[in-house]
């Protein structure tokens, strides 16, 4: 494809106009009235009652002999252990020193199996019957009543097999799945296990096909938008007719209908699908045979227009919108990588309250869950498929699986997301190690063909991080270039390049440890951090690759056709400590040489077992807590909030006298900082600052504030102020009325404070919590990427003032939930949370 001065939207809308298949032209309205097959499509949650045992690499370290033919249904598996689904093995832990800081000193390599009997009804004779994953981790197989039925390898694909011919109507049946995680098969921690939905599907022989509907919006004017609908169906014959309609989602109210499999439907006045107002349309498919209803499926999707424009930059529905976006990686913190909708959505809400308004899936296919919600929540996404092509970057990686599966995986992952509305990039890989040769060329000249041919609609990006790919031919490739982590190559690519859209797919990878801070403060990135495996949180620290973000500010605003970021990372996230793994950076992030020797004697005694888990690298930490990064992100991208923040915390009762710089991230363009009333002067944001620096404070306790300004007038304040002693705990809950599904949450934010409430900043107590009524606490957590406790505890230390607790419903129990927090010397805290009945 060639992508000169790309104008996507239109461009594919014209392919998709040319494909677009003629459909009946009289308008025929669904008949209610139709005979429904007994034999229609019914969809099984098969999430509940599993059998789970391990084998192989055992949690502990042991090995334990998998026995032979464990998927017979013969085997006696009641000595197993019961489960829900979606379960990730690895996050039980434990934390074991000898396993890698890579991919969070956990327990996820190793064989896992899965079985599950269940009855099926003489009716299903004469049904087509699959089981269906989102994902799986990894390297799934999997048989009925003993028999083979299918295997995937990758373990973030969604999939599904057909158990028909293998099925015993009438009769109880076994599924078994084996997975098998392969030490060193990931670069972070991507958790084990059948850790997303899957599902029974039984259909009638005629029904619609995995995936099988496709809806695009090829034309789009305020009066009427064209909706192209293709629907691949099963087992179709002359008889065989397809009817369409489409109601808005939030009204339910019906809009339109046409029959025929492939046909355009017209929507009049549409209401499109903008950051502020998702509005959602659902297409209900229905097949009828014979004049009998034999499938009814549902499909959702979004009425939106999107464009790439080198000079201008990203628009959505026409209106020019930079993408202020961050990566993420599946998992979710304390609760691992099983899927959790509520998990992902307070995800989202902490991300869109920072100003961030698009996620790339960094680097696979995401749980189904996030797209329906970044539907649903008004938030773009770049879908990434894979972290290396043939050439691997560690021994046991996809580069494995790469030859024989990725046009599978590719095709699936297109076939299952290119609906949602949210999704405007596919990416093919991030960092692969053949940007620089033409047979890695010829490779991604090949998967960009494949998600053309899936969808015409969206165009191809990569994430490259060899300076020479933007000039090489690499470039030519995608439709959509991204740099990762190259600011100064912005210039020289547009001069290069005046007609491709450019973007910083991954940038500043700034590390910080949420309320560390350590001096010297120091400009230098590689030193800056210096604690007990903890990284100041002056947010001027990062690996060598990588920068701070001011950089990449100043880069997007000189350049300002790079039409956004994607921040390494959102969240933190299991895995990838960063500067502290196992190496010898290690030592390079110290500024003060005594605490470098400290740490120099401390890495000869652990040798490798150095204990960092997880990443330095989120905006917010492993638990939700925002870091002060946040509100340097927040100041760029919400400027019309009045917002001013202060760093450090105000506690030093050993910096007496000593200089201690205090920097205010604010949306105002200056500010007035005064200690205990006396101003400290006033500082304005100069040309490609983002910042306000007050380098040479002399610390003496008592209250910093600032007061900021915009354009001349007073916008806003922040204080921080020396605490008296941690006298209380204070919880809260981010939400206090919860269902009763069995999966809805309730994240309780556990702080200790002094007597006036304020956070106590270097407080690290540790909390015993007591849960009675219809909830269990599932998690707990604290932020600490050096902490070896479990997340699966009654109790918790507080790291610099804050833990997490997540409470999790019972499915059908409703009341109320109490959770008592107690620590020696604090007064106690008590917290409600209601759970009532579930409407699903
Ligand atoms: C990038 C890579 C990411 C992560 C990051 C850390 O090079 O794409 O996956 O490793 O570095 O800075």
């Amino acid at each position: 494809m060639n992508t000169r001065n790309l104008c996507l939207s239109a461009f594919f809308a014209s392919i998709a106009l040319l494909r677009s298949v003629s459909c009946a032209d009289e308008l025929t309205p669904i008949n209610e009235l139709l005979p429904v097959a007994e034999s229609g499509r019914e969809t099984i949650e098969f999430n509940e009652a599993w059998r789970f045992a391990r084998f192989g690499l055992m949690p502990d370290g042991s090995q334990l002999a998998e026995p032979k033919r464990l998927e017979s249904p013969l085997l006696d598996d009641s000595p197993w252990r019961l489960l829900n689904l979606p379960h990730d093995w690895g996050i039980e832990g434990p934390f074991r020193d000898d396993l890698p800081n890579r991919t969070g000193k956990l327990p996820w390599a190793g064989i896992g199996w899965y079985r599950k009997s269940f009855s099926s009804s003489e009716s299903d004779a004469g049904k087509r019957v699959f089981i269906e994953f989102d994902g799986s981790m990894s390297g799934t197989t999997v048989w009925l009543n003993g028999e083979y039925v299918g295997e995937w390898p990758y373990g973030y694909s969604s999939f599904r097999f057909e158990l028909t011919d293998h099925l015993k109507p009438g009769e109880t049946n076994t599924i078994a799945v084996r997975l098998d995680n392969k030490p060193e098969s990931s670069r972070w921690y991507p958790g084990g296990g059948i850790y997303r939905n899957v599902r029974l599907v039984k259909c009638h022989p005629v029904h619609v096909g995995h995936w099988g509907v496709t809806v695009t919006t090829p034309k789009i004017t305020e009066e009427n938008a064209a909706v192209q609908i293709n629907t691949q169906v099963e087992g179709a014959n002359d008889s065989t007719e397809v009817q369409h309609e489409v109601r808005a989602a939030a009204s339910s109210e019906v809009v339109a209908n046409k029959s025929g499999a492939n046909c355009t439907i017209q929507i009049d006045n549409p209401k499109l699908w903008d950051l502020e107002t998702p509005e959602l349309y659902v297409l209900k498919t229905t097949i009828i045979q014979n004049g009998v209803v034999v499938d009814v499926v549902e499909t959702t999707f979004g009425i939106r227009t999107i464009e790439f424009d080198a000079d201008r930059g990203f628009l959505l529905n026409g209106n020019l919108i930079r993408m202020n976006g961050v990566c993420q990686h599946h998992d979710l913190g304390p609760l691992g990588s099983a899927v959790n909708t509520r998990a992902i959505e307070r995800q989202i809400e902490i991300l869109q309250a920072m100003g961030c308004n698009a996620i790339r899936t960094s680097h696979n296919p995401p749980a189904p869950e996030l797209l329906e919600l970044c539907d649903r929540m008004g938030m773009l996404v770049q879908v990434e498929a894979f972290d290396c092509w043939k050439s691997g970057k560690v021994p046991n990686d996809y580069s494995l699986h790469f030859t024989d599966w990725h046009e599978k995986d590719l095709r699936a992952m297109v076939r299952r997301d290119r609906n949602h509305p949210c999704v405007v990039m596919w990416s093919t890989g991030n960092e692969i190690r053949e940007q620089n040769n033409e047979a890695g060329h010829a490779i991604s000249r090949r998967l960009t063909e494949i998600i053309h041919a899936e969808d015409p609609t969206r165009p191809v990006t990569a994430g490259c991080n060899k300076p020479a790919a933007g000039f090489n031919g690499f470039e030519k490739t995608v439709d959509v270039f991204g740099y990762n982590y190259k600011p100064h190559l912005y210039q020289k690519f547009r001069q290069t390049h005046p007609r491709q859209p450019l973007y910083g797919s991954e940038t500043a990878s700034t590390v910080s440890s949420r309320g560390e801070y350590f001096f010297p403060v120091s400009n230098d990135k590689s030193k800056g951090s210096g604690g007990w495996f903890q990284v100041s949180s002056y947010d001027l620290s990062a690996p060598p690759w990588a920068n701070n973000p001011d950089i990449e500010f100043a880069a997007q605003d000189k350049f300002p056709s790079v039409f956004g970021e994607f921040v390494w990372t959102g969240f933190d996230y299991l895995g990838e400590p960063t500067p502290y793994n196992n190496d010898a950076t290690n030592l390079l992030n110290f500024s003060d040489p005594q605490a470098r020797e400290r740490m120099e004697m401390e890495l000869k005694k652990l040798g490798d077992n150095i204990p960092p888990r997880s990443s330095y690298f989120g905006i917010v930490d492993l638990c939700g807590f925002p870091k002060d990064r946040f509100y340097l992100y927040q100041a760029r991208w919400r400027p019309q909030l009045p917002m001013a923040h202060i760093l450090p915390h105000w506690n030093w009762p050993n910096r007496v006298d000593k200089v201690t710089p205090v920097h205010v991230y604010t949306s105002g363009d200056e500010a007035e900082l005064f200690l205990n009333g006396n101003s400290l002067g006033r500082r304005k944001k100069g040309e490609y600052e983002y910042r306000l620096r007050w380098d040479d404070v002399v610390y003496q306790p008592g209250e910093l504030k600032v007061v900021a300004y915009k354009q001349g007038k007073r916008w806003a304040e922040a204080t921080s102020k020396t605490t008296a002693d941690a006298a209380k705990i204070d919880m809260s809950a981010d939400r206090s009325t919860i269902e009763a599904d069995g999966q809805d949450l309730s994240f309780v934010r556990v702080q200790v404070s002094d007597n006036e409430g304020l956070l106590v900043p270097r407080s690290d107590n540790r909390i015993q919590f007591a849960i009675e009524g219809p909830g269990e606490i599932i998690a707990v957590g604290n932020g600490d990427a050096t902490s070896h406790q479990s997340f699966q505890a009654m109790d918790r230390e507080v790291f610099n003032g804050l833990c997490l607790v997540v409470i999790r419903s019972r499915k059908g129990e409703s009341g109320e939930i109490k959770l008592t927090a107690k620590s020696e010397g604090l007064q106690s805290a008590q917290i409600t949370v209601k759970v009532k009945k579930s409407l699903k």
